[in-house]
C-alpha cells in the first residue's frame, strides 16, 4: 500500500479523479536517475549538517546507489500508481532502507527537488544534444569540402540568383547549427545547480553545508533567493526557446533537400533507407523523412508557446502549474536529438547531382549582375548598369536568343564595352563565384 508523502492533514480519501488528474509519474519517471543523484547530496548535507547519523547515511547511500544501478542496468520498475517518481523513490528507500528513510526528507520539499532533478535532466540532455550537434557539424563540413568544385544556381525569393558553391550552401547551415550549439551552451551556462530552497523560505541547515562538488556535472550550492529559485523556469523557457530554433533551422534544411530531390530540380538522390514509398503509386520515393522533420517545427513551438504561457502570470512561487513543463522539455529534446541523428546519417550516404546543377548554371540569368558590375569597372554608374543590363535580359527573353550567341553590334548598342569576348568571360560559373572577393575562401 502506498502512503501519500503530505497524507497527515486530510482525513478522507483522494478522490481517484484527482489522483489521475494530478498524477506526473508517467512522465517524470525520466526524472528517476537524477531524482537519485539529487537525493545523494542530500543526504550528504544531512549528514554534515548533523540531521543523520553516519549509520543512517550509509543506510540510505547505500539504498539510492542501488535504486540508481538498477536505472542505469534498465531493471528499474516504476509502479504509475504513485502521484511522482519522488515519492516512488521515497516509498523504495523506505523498503531498501528501513526506517533512515524516514528522515530522507528532512529539510526538502519536492518543489525544490523537482527544479533541481529538471536542471539535471536538461544539463546532462545539453551535453548529449551538444555531442550530436558536433557530429552532424562535422559531417556538414566533410560533405561541403568534397563537393567543393561544385558550384549550384543560387536563389533568392526561390528564383534563380547568382551561382553559389555547394561548399557555401551547406556552410551556411554549419553556420547556424554553430549558432545553435552557442545558444544551448549559454543556457547551460545559465543553469545554477541549487538546493536548500525548501518549499519556498529555505531551510534550516546552514547555506555552508549545502556547498557540495560531487555530483555531475558541475557543483550544488545555496541558493542566493529561495523564493525566486522555486519559481523559476526560465531555464526551461531558454533551452526550448534553442530548440525550437534548431527546429526551424533543421525545416529549412529538409526543405531545401525536398525540394532539391523533385524531378524539378533533381539536384540530390536521397538513399533508399532514408525514404518511404506510397502504397498506391509503385514509382514512389518519398523524403517522408524531411517531412516529418520539416512538420515536427510545430510541436517545438508549441512546446516552447506552452511553458511560456504556462509561465505567464503566475504568482511566485511554486505552483502546481509548473508541473506541466515537463513534457514539452523531454519531447523537445526528443525531436531534437533524433532529428540531429536523422540528418547527420542522411547526409552520409547523399548523392549530389553536379550535372544537374551545371544545367541550371546554363541560364544566363544568373549572370546579370555579374555584367552589370563589369559596366561599373568600366566606370558606369551601378544604377545604369543596372537599367542598361534590365534592358538586355528583357531582349533575351523577347528574342528568345542566348546572350553569348548575339551579335557584338546587338550587344554594343546596349553599351560600347560589351561584346562576344567580354560576356563569354562574364557568363562562366566560376568567373561568376572567384569575381565575390568579400568572402574569404576556404
Ligand atoms: N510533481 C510536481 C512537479 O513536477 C512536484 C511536486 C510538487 N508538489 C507540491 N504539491 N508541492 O512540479
Amino acid at each position: 500500500m502506498k502512503s501519500k508523502m503530505w497524507g497527515g492533514r486530510f482525513s478522507k480519501k483522494t478522490n481517484p479523479l484527482v489522483e489521475e488528474f494530478t498524477r506526473s509519474i508517467q512522465f517524470d519517471k525520466k526524472l528517476a536517475e537524477y531524482d537519485c543523484i539529487g537525493s545523494l547530496a542530500h543526504i550528504d548535507i544531512l549528514k554534515k549538517a548533523g540531521l543523520l547519523t553516519p549509520g543512517e547515511h550509509k543506510k540510505l547511500q547505500s539504498g539510492l546507489k542501488g535504486i540508481l544501478s538498477s536505472i542505469k542496468k534498465g531493471s528499474f520498475k516504476v509502479n504509475d500508481s504513485f502521484e511522482d517518481i519522488h515519492s516512488y523513490i521515497q516509498s523504495l528507500l523506505e523498503k531498501k532502507s528501513g526506517k533512515a528513510a524516514l528522515k530522507l526528507h528532512t529539510c526538502r520539499s519536492r518543489n525544490d527537488q523537482v527544479l533541481f532533478d529538471t536542471k539535471l535532466y536538461s544539463l546532462k540532455n545539453i551535453s548529449v544534444s551538444l555531442n550530436i550537434f558536433s557530429g552532424l557539424i562535422e559531417k556538414l563540413n566533410s560533405v561541403a569540402k568534397a563537393n567543393a568544385a561544385v558550384i549550384m544556381p543560387g536563389y533568392t525569393h526561390l528564383q534563380h540568383a547568382m551561382p553559389v558553391r555547394l561548399y557555401d550552401y551547406l556552410g551556411a547551415y554549419a553556420q547556424m547549427f554553430s549558432r545553435d550549439v552557442k545558444r544551448l551552451s549559454n543556457a547551460s551556462d545559465n543553469i545554477k545547480l541549487t538546493m536548500g530552497s525548501g518549499a519556498i523560505a529555505g531551510t534550516c541547515i546552514d547555506y555552508s553545508k549545502y556547498s557540495v562538488t560531487s555530483v555531475y556535472p558541475c557543483a550544488i550550492c545555496a541558493p542566493a533567493n529561495s523564493i525566486d529559485t522555486v519559481s523559476d523556469r526560465d531555464f526551461v523557457i531558454e533551452i526550448l526557446s534553442a530548440l525550437a530554433t534548431t527546429g526551424m533551422h533543421l525545416s529549412r534544411l529538409a526543405e531545401d533537400m525536398i525540394l532539391w530531390a523533385t524531378k524539378e530540380f533533381d539536384f540530390i538522390d536521397i538513399d533508399d533507407a532514408f525514404c518511404t514509398g506510397s502504397s498506391l503509386m509503385p514509382q514512389k520515393k518519398n523524403p517522408d523523412v524531411l517531412e516529418l522533420i520539416r512538420g515536427n517545427t510545430g510541436k517545438l513551438y508549441g512546446n516552447l508557446m506552452s511553458v511560456m504561457v504556462m509561465m505567464k502570470g503566475l504568482p511566485l512561487s511554486y505552483n502546481r502549474d509548473m508541473q506541466l513543463d515537463k513534457e514539452p522539455l523531454f519531447d523537445s529534446f526528443d525531436i531534437i536529438q533524433k532529428e540531429l541523428m536523422i540528418v547527420t546519417e542522411l547526409f552520409s550516404n547523399i548523392k549530389f547531382k553536379n550535372e544537374n546543377m551545371e544545367k541550371g548554371l546554363q541560364n544566363e540569368s544568373l549572370y546579370a549582375t555579374d555584367i552589370a558590375d563589369y559596366l561599373v569597372q568600366k566606370g558606369t554608374a551601378f544604377k545604369d548598369a543596372h537599367a542598361i543590363i534590365g534592358k538586355l535580359i528583357a531582349y533575351k527573353l523577347k528574342t528568345n536568343k542566348e546572350i553569348k550567341n548575339m551579335f557584338n553590334a546587338e550587344l554594343n548598342s546596349f553599351h560600347p564595352a560589351l561584346n562576344k569576348k567580354v560576356v563569354k568571360e562574364i557568363i562562366d560559373p566560376k568567373a561568376s563565384v572567384m569575381s565575390k572577393r568579400s568572402i574569404k575562401r576556404k
